[in-house]
């Protein structure tokens, strides 16, 4: 196998792998090379749905998304499809995977079917070094907070909900469960690698615990500006059959739409994570 770095920062395209096929020491190595880059591409993958939930199921427990509708023979495999009609509304903005869940998804993972000509990447940052690249004082105050996260703000506010009335090819089921907030360190502790890693998205986090929401903007504002710089992120280009893996706590990320006049499609399974581990 062998491993391109993308950027300085984070991300690879891992060539010399047959996905459906990996012995352990490949899988291995995938693993590592997960922990050092957050973010692996892996081109030219021949995966039908069982055999990409196979992959998935190599990392953990697959689950079902609480919001988006799954496929119907398999509830936790979302077909992320965009036609060329439509402009896209999944994953367009900066987050880290259901991270208004208790336990936030480990591991994500997409495989292109249709790609666009052009346009359509996914942008990645490396929360690691955006932790790292914080001063000391900032450091000391972010280890000790908590962040209040909920699905409410993507897909609650007037302008969410005027995106969701649309009727699109993605569809969503959603109750009063959107609401529901959650509270994860602002700091987390990766495992099991021990790396420290940034851990609040402008999607998913509304303020900090025990500060009001007028509060905690300027805070949250610097840290989610911050945490997506330029030198912490590497741009993933999609070819047809190609398969990203990410950790979700190591990196964040942001779908682009670019590419109004055509069709994409992806699936997409995500891996069950446990209840974040903070500083304190
Ligand atoms: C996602 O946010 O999981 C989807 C990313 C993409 O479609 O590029």
């Amino acid at each position: 196998m062998l491993e391109q770095k993308l950027t300085g920062s984070c991300g690879a395209i891992i060539l010399g792998v047959d996905l459906a096929h990996m012995s352990n020491a490949d899988f291995s190595f995938v693993l590592s090379k997960l922990e050092d880059n957050g973010v692996l591409y892996f081109p030219d993958q021949d995966l039908d749905i069982d055999s990409f939930r196979a992959l998935g199921h190599r990392f953990g427990e697959l689950e079902k998304h609480q919001i988006v509708d799954g496929m119907e023979d398999y509830p936790e495999v979302i077909k992320v499809h965009k036609p060329a009609s439509e402009s896209a509304s999944f994953g367009v903005g900066w987050h880290s995977d259901n991270s208004f869940q208790k336990e936030p998804s480990m591991a994500s993972m997409l495989y292109a079917k249709i790609v666009p000509p052009f346009g359509g990447d996914t942008v990645f940052a490396n929360q690691v070094q955006a932790y790292e690249g914080l001063s000391a004082k900032m450091k000391e105050l972010v280890d000790g907070l908590n962040a209040v996260h909920s699905a409410s703000s993507a897909y609650q506010t007037e302008g969410a909900k005027k995106k969701f009335a649309k009727e699109t090819a993605i569809t969503y089921s959603w109750g009063d469960s959107i609401l529901s907030e959650v509270i994860h360190p602002v700091v987390r502790v990766h495992q099991p690698s021990g790396k420290k890693a940034l851990f609040v998205n402008e999607m998913f986090t509304l303020r900090f615990e025990g500060m009001s929401p007028s509060e905690s903007r300027p805070i949250l504002d610097y840290l989610t500006h911050h945490a997506t710089r330029p030198e912490f992120c590497c741009r993933l280009k999609w070819q047809a059959n190609g398969l990203a893996i990410w950790d979700n706590g190591l990196v964040q990320h942001y779908a682009v739409d670019d590419y109004q006049a055509f069709e994409r499609l992806m699936y997409r399974i995500t891996v069950k994570g446990q209840k974040p581990v903070g500083l304190r």
